[in-house]
């Protein structure tokens, strides 16, 4: 019998062969500093699907036509962390800039509906917490309703869309950015699992979406969180998707991008705002 030890290890040609593998599919750039994260997450895979070594595993992932083990393992290369109302000032530019602007706007006939494009959603958490944001605004404004709103949820990995789409949390992912109110207002519990509601969940649409392909399923949204992914990519990579985001939002659209990523360097297509010190983007 083989031992893990002499499973475990992946040689610098090998490691190239899985790098340039996982950025042709998903876009993840792995510099190589970061080969252990490579051999970690992906070694089990690589001996539960019967290889003994990565360029056996390589070969073996390039002749897969159905794409089960490509999307098992851009699953095990992705970071899907996650956590309600993430950053807050989101949030709170949502609620108090583009919602109450958008309401008004609602109300004077200039616009029916607002669409917001989610891109790299993970477990749900911030397309749930976009819906209360929206569901909490519109409580207090008669004539506003949920239907007024469409929110589209997106990821590339099947696994993490799953646990979205069900709506279904444990302890620790509920107690991680969500306080009480929301968690009573919000969710249902049913035993040691809080279901999200039917009206929150009704407000949000997941669909399958590579940020490497085309946008066109999207439509033409009017806002974009697109946050705490790109990092994962390319400097390439990254210009192009915020110049396919620019093209695609409707005129004066805006973008949230993650705490720790800005458009400096990126793109000339936005311009900076700010509100009670949170930043976000509109684009020219
Ligand atoms: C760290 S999570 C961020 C989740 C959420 N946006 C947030 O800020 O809390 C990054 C997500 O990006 C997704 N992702 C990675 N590469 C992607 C790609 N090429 N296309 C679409 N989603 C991708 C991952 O599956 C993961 O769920």
């Amino acid at each position: 019998m083989i031992t893990m030890e002499e499973y475990a290890t992946i040689d610098f040609a090998e490691f190239k062969l899985m790098r340039d593998y996982i950025e042709k599919y998903c876009g993840i750039t792995i510099r190589q500093e970061k080969i252990y994260l490579l051999e970690t997450r992906l070694t089990s895979l690589m001996v539960e699907s019967g290889c003994s070594n990565f360029r056996q595993f390589h070969t073996k992932a390039v002749s897969d036509t159905t794409g089960k083990l490509r999307d098992k393992i851009i699953d095990a290369m992705t970071t899907n962390e996650t956590l309600w109302f993430r950053d807050t000032s989101p949030f709170v530019i949502l609620d108090e800039v583009l919602v109450k602007r958008f309401c008004e706007q609602i109300k004077s006939g200039e616009k029916s509906k607002m669409v917001i494009w989610c891109a790299a959603s993970s477990t749900g958490q911030e397309p749930y917490s976009i819906a209360m944001t929206i569901y909490e605004h519109i409580r207090t404004h008669p004539g506003v309703s949920a239907d007024h709103f469409e929110i589209i949820a997106t990821d590339i990995s099947p696994t993490v869309l799953y646990i979205a789409m069900a709506g279904r949390y444990d302890g620790f992912a509920i107690s991680r950015g969500l306080g009480e109110t929301m968690l009573n207002r919000y969710f249902i519990q049913d035993g040691k699992v809080w279901i999200v509601k039917d009206e929150i969940k009704r407000m949000v649409q997941f669909k399958k979406l590579n940020l490497q392909d085309s946008f066109s399923p999207i439509g033409k949204p009017d806002i974009i969180f697109c946050r705490n992914v790109l990092i994962y990519f390319s400097d390439e990579f990254k210009k192009d998707i915020l110049r396919r985001m620019a093209a695609m939002l409707r005129p004066h659209g805006h973008l949230f991008l993650g705490a720790s990523e800005s458009l400096i360097n990126y793109s000339a297509e936005y311009e900076m705002l700010s509100h009670t010190r949170g930043l976000y983007y509109r684009v020219r």
